[in-house]
């Protein structure tokens, strides 16, 4: 008998099995991870990219709207910068250049990396869950948060990568189907160019058949039946991330969200050429020019820092062609802004009458 009370909801002390995604780069508000964790699901700040002064005040602001669980989700410590063909990835976007008028960066470019600092705050502050994309931690760097009670949940694509964040110590594992919005949380980039692309799906009971913790299901989630068919195929809560970028407390931009509401399940690919990473989004004209320059992009975090001035020249006027816009395969019935509170309890509701 399936049960919408799992032993996740008890050991993450939450009400409902619904986790909204962390997504690092605007979507999730402080607001917007108060709101789910206060309607019983557990709200997720995506927290990669923020600084560690805007860390501190969102995680001071969740704790004033809610005194419910919630997550911080970080990058684990990722390849260093890369820089080395920069000259040929640039010519490939000067007709973007030229296009928003962006006048083209002289200095060198160098990401910021946080995520040391990022870590250490939130075991500062207590965070009671933490989730991390890519890689999974160290045991060691899982040892210290785990003698604190906190619990640590991990994102793989393939039950190879979820043996190896098991083994390191994780407390649950997020199954990303192929179907999901956003970066691939696969690591096994060896065998896998563009991370494993394997369906929820299939991947979802053969996950929860090799490891003894927690299942977590995301990719192409989006309601309650998604929610019920996750539960029978051996998870114990859904991670839904494009349903909750398109809330109305989401901090994604209004063309972003209008280009979800348009997009249907043919609208998105898999792409390296935002970040040097593969991440599923809204087909635009800035994948289709990159692509079809034929140039290679740089690897993760060196792409995403060369493509940020384009993206945020695009943010200023408005204009999804040249955002990135991460987005699942579920988007079909996503046509206007919801509160967030509202998509936990329709997705719950609907889940109740599907199991009736
Ligand atoms: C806009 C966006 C940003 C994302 N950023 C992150 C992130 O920072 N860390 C992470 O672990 N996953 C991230 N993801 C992936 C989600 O964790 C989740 O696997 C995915 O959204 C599930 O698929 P769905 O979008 O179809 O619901 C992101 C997804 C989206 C749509």
């Amino acid at each position: 008998m399936i049960s919408l009370n799992t032993g996740i909801c008890r050991m993450l002390g939450i009400e409902y099995p619904i986790i909204q995604a962390g997504m690092a780069g605007g979507p999730t508000t402080a607001e917007l991870v108060a709101e789910v964790s206060g309607a019983g699901g557990l709200g997720t700040l995506g927290a990669a990219y923020l600084t560690p002064e805007k860390l501190r005040e969102d995680i001071s602001e969740i704790r004033k709207r809610t005194n419910k669980p919630f997550a911080v989700n970080l990058f684990a410590p990722g390849p260093e910068d890369d820089f080395s063909r920069i000259d040929e990835v640039k010519q490939a976007l000067k007709p973007i250049y030229e296009e928003l008028a962006i006048e083209e960066q002289n200095g060198e470019y160098r990401s910021p990396d946080h995520g040391e600092e990022l870590f250490r705050i939130c075991l500062e502050l207590n965070v009671p869950v933490i989730s991390t994309a890519f890689v999974s931690l160290a045991p060691d760097d899982m040892a210290k948060p785990k003698a604190q009670g906190v619990n640590i949940i991990a994102k793989e694509t393939a039950v190879s990568e979820a043996l190896e964040a098991r083994a390191a110590g994780a407390d649950a594992i997020v199954a990303q189907g192929s179907e999901a919005g956003g970066h691939r949380g696969s690591f096994s980039f060896d065998r896998h160019p563009m991370g494993a692309q394997v369906g929820l799906m299939a991947l979802l009971p053969q996950v929860a058949d090799a490891v003894d913790v927690p299942v977590i299901a995301a990719g192409g989630i989006s309601d309650g039946r998604g929610l019920v068919a996750a539960l029978a195929l051996g998870a114990q809560a859904v991670q839904v991330g494009t349903r909750f970028v398109a809330a109305r407390e989401s901090g994604a931009h209004t063309a972003y969200k209008q280009a979800i509401f348009k997009s249907d399940e043919e609208s998105t690919v898999v792409t390296k050429s935002f970040s040097g990473r593969p991440a599923r989004g809204i087909k635009n004209r800035f994948i289709e020019q990159f692509d079809s320059s034929g140039t290679k992009p740089l690897p993760f975090p060196s792409q995403n820092t060369v493509t940020k001035e384009i993206r945020g020249a695009a943010a200023k006027t408005g204009n999804p062609e040249f955002m990135s816009l991460w987005a699942g395969q579920a988007t079909r019935g996503m046509t206007q802004e919801e509160g967030a509170a509202e998509i936990v309890s329709s997705m719950m509701e609907q889940a109740r009458a599907c199991m009736r």
